[in-house]
């Protein structure tokens, strides 16, 4: 039976929303709405000048622009940031993307219900650069990883992973593009999974 439970996705993003959009097609695709009662209800951006908000506008999604160049300090951002998520009433907040450091006030406000994907198998390379410091290291894998975010960056519980070789020759930017098509695939199945997972 469908839920009858309105759960609404909130999608942060800063850059191109490739992440984002493979959630949206796969939530349409799947009919999330009927499956689950969830639908990706918006997505934000702290960028006005990014890509992915065409992106989300053209596959019908509802967009928002917070700058975080028009707030003092970190904590006045989160707090603009989320008053404007919260008026969507979200069942999950999904980071895709979201070049932001979050304060602890905000991912604490979300505990349980805000995840993130990073370009790389974590616990390895938390931070910025992923895919030059695994080819640097010599690493034979690389991939990316789908986790509860929580106070501590790049460190909360692991939801899912996935993995690719580190070919021969590889730079930055073809060890990225190998990832990304992963990310598309694991991102969207990590919040189908978390969506099941809901009472
Ligand atoms: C993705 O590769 C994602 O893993 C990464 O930014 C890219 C966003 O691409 N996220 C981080 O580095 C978070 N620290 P997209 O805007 O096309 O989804």
């Amino acid at each position: 039976m469908p839920s009858k439970t309105k759960k609404n996705i909130v999608i942060l993003i800063s850059g191109s929303g490739s992440n984002m959009a493979a959630i949206v097609r796969t939530a349409q695709q799947q009919d999330w709405q009927r499956q689950f009662g969830a639908g990706v209800a918006a997505v934000i951006s702290n960028r006005a000048d990014t890509g992915g908000l065409q992106l989300a506008q053209s596959l019908g999604i509802a967009t928002q622009v917070l700058s975080h160049k028009a707030f003092d300090s970190r904590e006045a951002f989160d707090a603009a940031l989320m008053a404007l998520i919260d008026g969507y009433q979200p069942a999950l907040v999904v980071l895709a993307g979201f070049m932001r450091i979050l304060t602890p006030g905000f991912v604490n406000h979300y505990a349980g219900r805000l995840i993130n994907i990073h370009p790389s198998l974590l616990p390895a390379f938390t931070g910025l650069n992923t895919h030059q410091r695994a080819i640097d290291a010599a690493c034979t894998e690389a991939g990316c990883t789908v986790h509860q975010v929580t106070a501590e960056l790049d460190h909360g519980p692991i939801l899912a992973q996935a993995a690719v070789p580190v070919l021969p020759g590889d730079t930055a930017e073809t060890l990225s593009a190998r990832v990304l098509v992963q990310e598309h695939l694991l991102y969207p199945q990590a919040v189908h999974d978390w969506l099941q997972s809901q009472p």
